[in-house]
């Protein structure tokens, strides 16, 4: 992917996050998902969590962001415990959701450049529309400024998700399955985007995916999430030696891409 000149990219100012998670758990009335989940990412790091459908992937993003509260257990940001939605309001953190969350009634370029507006944080209407055209060229997405989320396909809405969360200038980002639905170029785009973002402004990502492939190409570090904690975590060429048989076995499984699932539970 050519930087050179992208107006956005030379824009792009973030302060890499510290994210700690200790002993989180989070419960609903008719079942346990997180029971003492620990996680650690360091500043500039992109870590993959990688788990089987409805283990908690998604929760763990949304407690980490202050979207969904939780039970007990402690989120620390910069090493300084989050109590309070003020404490979160600091930082500038990035979510590219699964659903892609975008506002249907309104274009491309006012999805994607909301943040801009409402923070008020471009000078004028040519910083405006060359930020936005920025973050569309970084998804691989030029020329449909103009166009409604209606009119896009779903690889296509996410990825106009993800250009929304860019113009942030996020310290951390969070993203929940951002490959899938994509064909292997589009998952191409999507990982040289993250590789892109570690190397140019060094955001902390954490990147849950259930593509192993695609997680191994952008990690610096794996996290296996199972029965509600980290079970393992690793880099991504030693979770293959990994002595824990529910990982080895995790890693070798094939992703059913029209079931949705992995090829058998783990
Ligand atoms: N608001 C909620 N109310 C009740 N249960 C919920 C709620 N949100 C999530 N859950 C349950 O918590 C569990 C974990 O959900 P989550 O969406 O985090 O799974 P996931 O690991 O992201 O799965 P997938 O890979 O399919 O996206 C699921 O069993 C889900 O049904
Ligand atoms: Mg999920």
């Amino acid at each position: 992917m050519s930087n050179n000149g992208n107006s956005l990219l030379n824009y792009l100012e973030s302060t890499p996050m510290d994210l700690r998670v200790s002993n989180l758990y989070k419960s609903f009335p008719d079942k346990e998902v997180l029971k003492g989940l620990d996680l650690h990412v360091g500043p500039s790091e992109t870590h993959v969590i990688l788990g089987k459908s409805g283990v908690g992937k998604s929760l763990l993003l949304k407690c980490i962001c202050g979207l969904e509260p939780y039970n007990s257990g402690s989120v620390f940001l910069n090493g300084e415990q989050v109590l309070s939605d003020k404490d979160l309001a600091k930082y500038k953190i990035g979510f590219v959701f699964q659903s892609s969350a975008l506002f249907n009634s309104m274009s491309v370029s006012d999805n994607v450049g909301i943040y801009l507006r409402e923070h008020r944080l471009v000078k004028d209407e040519d910083q405006y529309r060359s930020l936005v055209s920025g973050a569309l060229e970084l998804v691989g997405l030029s020329g449909v400024e103009e166009q409604f989320p209606s009119e896009l396909s779903g690889g296509m809405k996410r990825r106009v998700a993800t250009a929304r969360v860019l113009v942030m200038s996020p310290d951390l980002i969070l993203f929940d399955e951002p490959t899938t639905g994509l064909d292997p170029m589009m998952t191409k785009t999507i990982g040289e985007l993250i590789v892109t973002l570690k190397e140019t402004i060094n955001t902390t990502q954490v990147v849950v995916t259930h593509d192993i492939e695609f997680g191994k190409y952008i990690a610096d570090r794996i996290s296996i999430i199972s029965e509600g904690k980290i079970i393992d975590v690793g880099d991504p060429g030693n979770l293959e030696n990994s002595c824990n048989e529910v990982v080895k076995s995790f890693i070798s499984k094939k992703f059913d891409e029209r079931e949705g699932k992995y090829e058998e539970r783990i």
